[in-house]
């Protein structure tokens, strides 16, 4: 039985107020002592827990590090992420027919996706255990986001990515920053077996979000969001449309709102609705919603044009499937058409995205299309990252340039009145 609950005596393990729990059997672990990924005892995931959960009172400053008293370390290897903006996105709004929406747009971080909000806590975790070499297997942004902070660090990084699969702008970041990067002949599934498996034997230290350090650093995506939006609106959303792959954003945002609800600072009927969206060609929680399963299959093969959720094993299920049950949410699959008409409806409201982040857009308009979220819901969508992560997603969902002969009048021709 998947046990949640944050309440409970704190271990003799806990170091500073902080340990690592099982979210199955429930087991202990120390947090710093040693590189920990899963349970020892039963395989399972891990979670990060505290012996107090705190409210909005205790925080201030800006950005990730305004959250520190809710984070496992003091402060981060930070390059001033989070802080990412709440816009109001009025045409869409409009067209699909909700009471509010905001689009919580975290392509507005210092490399361009929420990683950045993992990173700079579980980098600094990293110094803290006193790791040598940082890993991770990455459809693109992982790998952008780790380069970074770990070359901050003054860390060596090396990259697993599935060759021909990742967007140009990603690959240009690692490749700057200097990660070793490595093209796999598979996808991202197996990119994980095997960067996992050099973490077992202690090659590497891995910042997938299977690491629970990265998801407390993501958790503050959802402190920050529901701070904004209350300043903004004076109330809570109802409910968060977010797009899926490793399910690590899931399982963070519903770790944020269950320390609110242990701190006393929100209810359990305010935690908002946790609405996921996968690619079509990607969407085994998808499968696991609609048919009520307990587990999530693999699916060996995947293909979308959001090749940043192109994953078959989104490895955090055991925490998402709770985060969308307990909420009372969904999951829903769209279409790589629904995607790219939603990457444009966004860039029609001057907010740029890579097509992953459309997704949630698109599980908005069919999930109001189908009449399962209703016209009175106050709705954030999180849009995950930058669109000039992908530029040839963009320029295919884009209008083309027109060559012009280099003169005033044949510019005035091809441009009208
Ligand atoms: N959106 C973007 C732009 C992403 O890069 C990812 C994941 C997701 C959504 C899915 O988030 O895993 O929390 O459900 N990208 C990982 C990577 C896999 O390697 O960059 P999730």
């Amino acid at each position: 039985m998947t046990d949640l609950s944050l309440s409970g005596p704190v271990p003799d393990e806990a170091e500073d107020g902080v340990y690592l729990a099982c979210i199955e059997c429930g087991e202990t672990f120390a947090p710093f002592a040693e590189p920990t990924y899963e349970c020892a005892a039963c395989g399972s995931l891990l979670e990060v827990r505290y012996d107090e959960y705190h409210g909005f009172d205790s925080f201030a400053g800006a950005g990730v590090w305004r959250y520190d008293a809710a984070l496992p370390v003091d402060d981060g290897v930070s390059i001033d992420e989070g802080n990412t903006p709440l816009y109001e996105a009025p045409t869409i709004e409009d067209e699909v027919g909700v009471a509010d929406l905001r689009i919580k747009h975290e392509g507005m971080n210092p490399t361009g996706s929420f990683k950045d909000r993992g990173m700079t806590v579980g980098v600094r975790v990293a110094e803290r255990i006193g790791v040598g070499r940082l890993a991770c297997a990455s459809t693109g942004n992982t790998s952008a986001a780790l380069s970074a902070y770990g070359a901050r660090a003054d860390k060596e990084t090396l990259v697993l990515l599935p060759e021909g699969k990742v967007a140009a702008g990603k690959l240009a970041q690692a490749s700057l920053h200097g990660a070793t990067m490595l093209e796999v002949e598979g996808n991202f599934d197996d990119c994980l077996d095997i960067v996992s498996e050099l973490a077992d034997r202690g090659e590497v230290y891995l910042l997938n979000s299977l690491n629970p350090f990265r998801l407390e650093g993501q958790k503050t995506i959802g402190l920050e969001m529901l701070e904004q939006f209350r300043d903004q609106t004076g109330d809570l959303p109802d409910r968060i449309v977010l797009p899926v792959g490793n399910a690590g954003n899931t399982a963070a945002l519903h770790k944020a709102f269950r320390e609110l609800v242990e701190a006393g600072e929100i209810e359990e009927s305010e935690v908002p609705t946790l609405t996921g969206v996968q690619a079509a060609g990607a969407a085994p929680l998808v499968e696991a919603v609609e048919e009520e399963a307990d587990e999530v299959t693999r699916w060996a093969e995947v293909e979308t044009r959001a090749t940043a959720i192109r994953i078959g094993e989104p490895v955090n299920w055991p925490k998402a499937l709770p985060a969308i049950r307990q909420t009372g949410g969904t999951a829903v699959a769209v279409t790589d058409d629904e995607i790219t008409d939603a990457q444009r409806s966004l860039a029609e409201d001057g907010i740029g995205v890579e097509p992953a982040s459309a997704a949630s857009v698109a599980g908005l308009r069919k999930l109001r299309d189908a009449g399962e979220i209703g016209a009175d819901e106050q709705v954030v969508c999180l849009t995950t990252g930058h669109l000039l992560k992908d530029p040839d997603a963009a320029a295919e969902a884009g209008t083309d340039p027109q060559t012009v002969e280099n003169s005033v009048s044949a510019v005035l021709d091809a441009a009208g009145d």
